[in-house]
């Protein structure tokens, strides 16, 4: 799995053979520059999931619900789910939390709408949870995050992403549920694996999170290109004749006259 948020990310991602786009809300971050994920709103969502769906033909395409597109109760959750799936396109929803979100998850189940459950280091919870910090390190918190797989597994959750706990015990869950587990931040004896396009590619320029591995530096491929650009504008070197459109010499003769 990997994150995509408009067409040209989608149509590579896809034609990659990732096997699920995630629009995540990571957007707010990565996309709109903001600190943290909590200010996303569903008109955001499904403005990113169209285009998203636009650009994808093989995989499948999730949207994340965003902060309290879910939470005050089965009702809210349906509508927004509804928006997600009628206006963008995409096949499955995913929501943060462990037993508080149990009604939300079956209710969409039960509409037809895949769910995908995420816990352990939960974004939008980054103000209770006091910062983006590893989750489960004690045994009671990780068994807590076990109870939370397998309720989530029990209200018919499809996939569980675990981000940013420890190894042990993403392995832990994994063995538990029989359900697949995408990881992020959590070991590699998890199913699958989940990152953000930006960080994989090297295209946020705020900091890079211990999980993430950066397959390419893109900024510094950009950022060459632009100034190149920049400069054979400034030198007259383009456009060039190849870039430029002519017209029949006596017509433009004409203009002498
Ligand atoms: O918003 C997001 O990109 C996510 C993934 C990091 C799992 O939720
Ligand atoms: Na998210």
């Amino acid at each position: 799995m990997l994150t995509a948020y408009d067409y040209p990310s989608a149509t590579l991602v896809d034609q990659c053979g990732i096997d699920m786009i995630l629009v995540g809300d990571s957007l707010g971050m990565v996309m709109l520059g903001r600190d943290d994920t909590i200010s996303v709103t569903m008109d955001e969502m499904v403005h990113h999931c169209r285009a998203v769906t636009r650009g994808t033909k093989r995989a499948l395409v999730i949207a994340d619900m965003p902060f309290m597109s879910y939470e005050p109760g089965v009702e809210t959750a349906l509508t927004n789910a509804a928006r997600l799936f009628q206006q963008g396109g995409v096949r499955a929803v995913k929501l943060e939390g462990g037993r508080e979100i149990l009604p939300q998850v079956q209710a969409l189940v039960q509409a037809g709408i895949p769910v995908v459950g995420h816990i352990g280091l939960t974004p939008q919870r980054v103000a209770a949870l006091g910062g983006f910090k590893v989750q489960g390190k004690t045994a009671e918190a990780a068994r807590r995050l076990m109870d939370e797989a397998k309720a989530l597994e029990d209200a018919g959750a499809f996939c569980i992403v675990l981000e940013a706990i420890p190894a042990p015990i993403a392995s832990r869950i994994t063995a538990a549920v029989g359900v697949p587990t995408i990881g992020i931040g959590a070991g590699s004896d998890c199913d699958g694996q989940v990152l953000v396009f930006h960080d994989l590619l090297g295209l946020f320029d705020r900091f890079v999170p211990k999980f993430v591995k950066q397959y390419a530096n893109l900024r510094d491929i950009a950022a060459q290109a632009i100034s190149e650009y920049r400069q054979d504008v400034e030198n007259g070197d383009f456009p060039g004749t190849e870039h430029s459109f002519r017209m029949p010499e006596e017509e433009n003769a004409k203009l002498d006259n």
